[in-house]
């Protein structure tokens, strides 16, 4: 399996004679209204690890409980605003550049944005983190490769295998492990509930969130 590519290709930056338009809502006008702040919980790990399970059974919680929270799942955003990138890393690359500005606006906008990613390559989950700052908390969904091919929920391990689909997340592509993430959640060894609660009591712990009201957690 190749490593990351050296020779990547630099962002071009096309656009000129752009100037910044403030806002009249700050962050803090925004936190005041919704009672948490605003951030991107990014959730990497393997095909089939669970990032999309928990994702959107964390979505459930805590819209349930007031927040403003929104998922972007990797399948979702490549029918939309990814359509036309594929998986070298290249196209990986941009793919996550893309949704980690996508992920830094829901934030600015007071969200707690989850984004679903396999985001294989470090340096392209350092880029997501630069575009939303300190709002950045990358969470590993962490799952053995033979648990993740078991579950197959898609069939795309044994599609892969097969030689079917290329460029395929450990198979024929590699996944760089996170060196220090903020959370890791084991979902080999440990329910879906507990999934669940271990991320929604770290959200409480890092985002301080306010009390919303009596039924607040
Ligand atoms: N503790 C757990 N957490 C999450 N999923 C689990 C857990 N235990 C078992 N599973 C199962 O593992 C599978 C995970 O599939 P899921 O689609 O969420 O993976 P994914 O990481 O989003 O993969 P992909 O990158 O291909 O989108 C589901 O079938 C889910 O029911
Ligand atoms: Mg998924």
């Amino acid at each position: 399996m190749e490593g990351y590519p050296d020779q990547r290709q630099a962002l071009i930056v096309k656009s000129s004679n752009v100037t910044n338009v403030e806002h009249k809502v700050s962050s803090a006008d925004r936190t005041a209204r919704s009672g948490h702040r605003g951030g991107v919980l990014w959730f990497t790990g393997l095909s089939g690890a669970g990032k999309s399970t928990l994702a959107m059974a964390v979505e459930q919680y805590l819209f349930q409980k007031g927040f403003h929270v929104y998922v972007l799942d990797g399948d979702n955003v490549r029918r939309g605003l990814n359509v036309n990138l594929g998986f070298s890393p290249d196209d990986r690359a941009e793919n996550i550049r893309r949704v980690g500005e996508v992920a830094s606006l829901f934030a600015d906008a007071g969200f707690i944005c989850i984004a679903a990613f396999i985001s294989p390559y470090r340096a392209d989950r350092e880029h997501a983190r630069a575009a939303a700052r300190e709002g950045f908390h990358e969470i590993y969904i962490q799952a053995d490769l033979e648990t993740c091919e078991r579950r197959d929920p898609k069939g795309l391990y044994r599609k892969a295998r097969a030689g079917a689909i290329r460029d395929f997340t450990g198979i024929s592509a590699p996944y760089e492990e996170p060196a220090s993430p903020d959370l890791a959640v084991d979902t080999a060894g440990n329910s879906v509930e507990d999934c669940v609660q271990r991320i929604v009591d770290y959200v409480d712990r890092a985002f301080a969130l306010a009390p919303l009201g009596e039924d607040a957690w």
